[in-house]
């Protein structure tokens, strides 16, 4: 436990959200050249959920993710203080968070965005419980969400198969110490590697015929998808071992792993590497694929929902992706 902790942080709902339209393997092998076959046995993925209709974006998801965990405690929006939207695909660069305190009525809140794609939803509630601990905010509403399809190229079949579309959310409130939930945390980033997985913004060579400024835009995700597999793979158990042995607590101890989903594959051999039974493994990505900041609270929304988790379980949470960023939350689970 952090020894600056002043106040606890307890998870008083979780919501999430998905759209209605889904594509599952054998529709995605006539868009690209391949079946359901190499798509299940390489990352476990049946299908995924895409954000189809004009004018929807990452917010009308986000902003569904968060009425429904307000809805669960009947909670006055109004009681938020803080919202932080882990997204790499805003509808606006200068923010979306705005827009979703306005949606759900959070009027007395700071809204801002997070950009730390996969991790992104690891790292909102590192931040947000820091803000916890330090009495600074009581109740806060931390959102992961993304629709990376807006974002793929669907010619690209190494990148397409693997995303889709969602929205998680969970209101965090301050506790006495005697009632926190996140136990530790332990964050890294290498950004040597940040070209491995990106959606980088490009200049027109051209420049402005006056002013030599070059002006461009944001290309596809583009990914190395075996370095990206061998990092997730080699990064993610070591710190969640030194996330576990700086609070004197082991492999042992743990009840749920709970991955980003990026591929079953990962979680396997991440269980496998930190010795964990498989069966302790919350998955979903069959349904959903990699719905990058989402696949956290949303894998935790349904793992609640679906009444898997008891009072007192310990969560391990890791987060991993483009940055490269990576990172793990101990929580101990109190019943809601
Ligand atoms: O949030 C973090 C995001 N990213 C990740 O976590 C990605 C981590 N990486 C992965 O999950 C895996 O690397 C992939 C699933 C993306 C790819 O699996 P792989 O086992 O590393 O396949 P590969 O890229 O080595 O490709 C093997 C073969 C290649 O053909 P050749 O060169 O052996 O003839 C590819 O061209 O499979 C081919 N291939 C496909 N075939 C059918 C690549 N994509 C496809 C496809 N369908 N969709």
């Amino acid at each position: 436990m952090k020894s600056f902790m002043v106040q606890g942080t307890k998870i008083l709902a979780t919501g999430s959200a998905i759209p209605s339209s889904s594509l599952n393997n054998d529709q995605m092998s006539k868009i690209v050249q391949t079946s359901d076959d190499w798509i299940f046995s390489r990352t476990g993925i049946k299908e995924r959920r895409l954000l189809t209709g004009y004018n929807q974006s990452v917010t009308n998801l986000a902003t569904m993710a968060s009425q429904k965990a307000l809805d669960k405690i009947s909670m006055d929006p109004s009681e938020i203080d803080l919202i932080i939207l882990a997204t790499s695909s805003p509808n606006d660069l200068f923010g979306s968070a705005s827009q979703i305190q306005s949606q759900i009525g959070a009027v007395n809140a700071v809204a801002f965005d997070l950009t730390a794609a996969c991790s992104g939803f690891v790292l909102g509630l590192v931040t947000a419980s820091q803000f916890l601990s330090s009495g600074s905010y009581r109740k806060i509403l931390v959102i992961g969400a993304d629709v990376l399809s807006k974002w793929i190229d669907w010619s690209d079949r190494s990148t397409c198969i693997l995303f889709g579309d969602g929205a998680g959310a969970v209101i965090l409130e301050s506790c006495p110490i005697k009632d926190n939930s996140i136990l530790n945390f332990q964050l890294n980033t290498d950004g040597n590697y940040s070209d491995h997985l990106s959606i980088a913004y490009q200049d027109e060579i051209s420049p402005h015929p006056i002013l030599n400024l070059h002006q461009g835009c944001f290309k596809y995700v583009s990914m190395n998808g075996k370095e990206v597999y061998k990092f997730a793979v080699s990064q993610v158990p070591l710190s969640i071992s030194r996330c576990l042995s700086s609070i004197n607590m082991s492999v042992h101890d743990i009840d749920w792993l709970l991955l980003h989903q990026a591929n079953e594959r990962i979680l396997k051999a991440v269980a496998e590497k930190l010795s964990i039974s498989s069966n302790k493994i919350i998955a979903n990505l069959s349904k959903y694929g990699n719905t990058s900041a989402a696949s956290i609270p949303l894998a935790l929304d349904e793992a609640i929902q679906e009444n898997r988790i008891s009072n007192d379980d310990i969560i391990v949470i890791a987060g991993f992706g483009a940055g490269l960023t990576w990172g793990t939350i101990i929580m101990r689970w109190k019943s809601i």
